[in-house]
């Protein structure tokens, strides 16, 4: 999977005719790599309601050439003369898509219908809109810094927006195992109705698909980053009873702002919040004493220093918990040798593997990957 990213946010230049001007990059999850191959870019302005503000199809093409070690690509767009003057009428983004539908990922159902065998054609590039510019000024964002990118999801009739930060911070973007995540937990969520057609293709998790028909749901989840399968949960869940979304003090900020009510919408009636859980610290007695159906871990054993912790933190949330069938729902892109360490902790600490699923990552001019899809629960929590 690749993603567009703004290196430098969209800023008005005052040329003739005033143009909005940037700098994207298209790379992995982790941001090491940059797309290898060449692919057609197009340059959209939208209004806030998500029009096309030059007219249907109108925007500008630019060539990523990947194939000759592009690591950045300068983009900009004249910007008609009565949207670059006066406050208030004229909001606009910057979209930056993959010109071809092939590589788009518009909807989070496009990411299951991966083929098992990929090969290097396949592999899709997710969108990046910038902030809303009033008259060259940032319109948005502004109580979460400057340098967000939105990613937009639809599912169904749901859409699943969830904002980034445009930095290289580990906590405050999304990752591939949390996308992934998403995407599957709308495909199989009893509220997604009609059921997407590609729905039979999918490896089964019977204890989850049991999990989400219930009612009045704890679900708690660790390292939730921007909050991609929290948010996506809780579209999909309206009778949960609580959402709590944690991670470590720096990824408050986006947190926040990706669940206040402008962004979250008033559709979502599920009580979603957030709150700082550091797995080196002892738990929250609000943590501690609730008992949770679901816990969810989304990309986050790819570091074998901090997986004692979470581990330990997963035992204490569990230990005591009085609902048999709670499971630990975790995704993983196995990045490397070193994270099996986390099955080996999770083995010795009574937590069994209740069921797998394996999902296909085709990845554009690369070997494709996988994320998997656990779900553990603890050894003798259902006698
Ligand atoms: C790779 S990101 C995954 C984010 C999100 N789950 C996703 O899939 O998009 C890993 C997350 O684990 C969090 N994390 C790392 N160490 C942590 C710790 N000791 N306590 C709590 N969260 C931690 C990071 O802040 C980060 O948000």
């Amino acid at each position: 999977m690749h993603y567009i990213r703004f290196l430098k946010s969209p800023r008005l230049l005052l040329n003739s005719p005033p143009v909005l001007s940037a700098k994207v990059t298209v790379t992995t999850d982790l941001g090491e790599s940059f797309l290898l191959t060449d692919i057609a870019l197009f340059v959209e302005l939208e209004s806030e309601d998500g029009s096309n503000i030059l007219g249907p199809g109108k925007g500008r093409e630019y060539m990523w050439k990947g194939r000759s070690g592009m690591r950045s690509l300068e983009v900009s767009i004249p910007i008609p003369l009565s949207k670059s003057k006066g406050r208030g009428g004229g909001r606009m983004r910057m979209l930056v898509r993959p010109k071809e539908d092939k590589y788009n990922v518009d909807t989070l159902g496009i990411l299951l219908t991966g083929n098992n065998n990929p090969n290097e054609d396949e592999g899709r590039v997710l969108a990046v809109r910038s902030m809303s510019l009033d008259n060259g000024q940032p319109a948005e964002g502004q109580n979460a810094g400057v340098g967000m990118a939105k990613r937009v999801l639809i599912s169904g009739s749901k859409e699943i927006v969830v904002w980034e930060e445009t930095g290289e911070s580990i906590a405050r973007h999304i990752w591939d195992a949390g996308l992934m995540l998403s995407s599957y937990i709308a495909a199989i969520s009893p509220s997604n109705t009609p059921h997407p057609e590609y729905l039979h293709t999918l490896p089964e998790l019977p204890t989850l698909g049991k999990i989400l028909s219930l009612k009045d749901l704890n679900i708690l989840e660790l390292g939730a980053g921007c909050g991609i399968v929290g948010i996506t949960l809780s579209k999909f869940l309206p009778s949960a009873s609580q959402i709590l979304l944690t991670d470590l003090p720096e990824a408050s900020e986006i947190l926040e702002h990706n669940l206040s009510p402008s962004i979250l919408l008033p559709q979502n009636r599920t009580k979603i919040t957030h709150q700082v859980l550091d797995w080196a610290s002892p738990l929250q007695p609000n943590i501690k004493e609730t008992d949770w159906d679901l816990i969810v871990v989304a990309d986050c054993t790819y570091n074998p220093d901090v997986v004692p912790d979470l581990v330990s933190t997963l035992k204490s949330i569990t230990q005591g918990n009085k609902r048999k069938h709670a499971l630990i729902l975790l995704a993983m892109k196995v990045r490397h040798e070193s994270e099996m360490v986390f099955f080996d902790l999770m083995a010795r600490n009574g937590f069994v593997i209740q069921e797998k699923a394996v999902l296909p990552l085709p990845v554009l001019a690369g070997e494709g990957e996988q994320i998997e899809i656990f779900g553990f629960m603890l050894r003798d929590a259902g006698d």
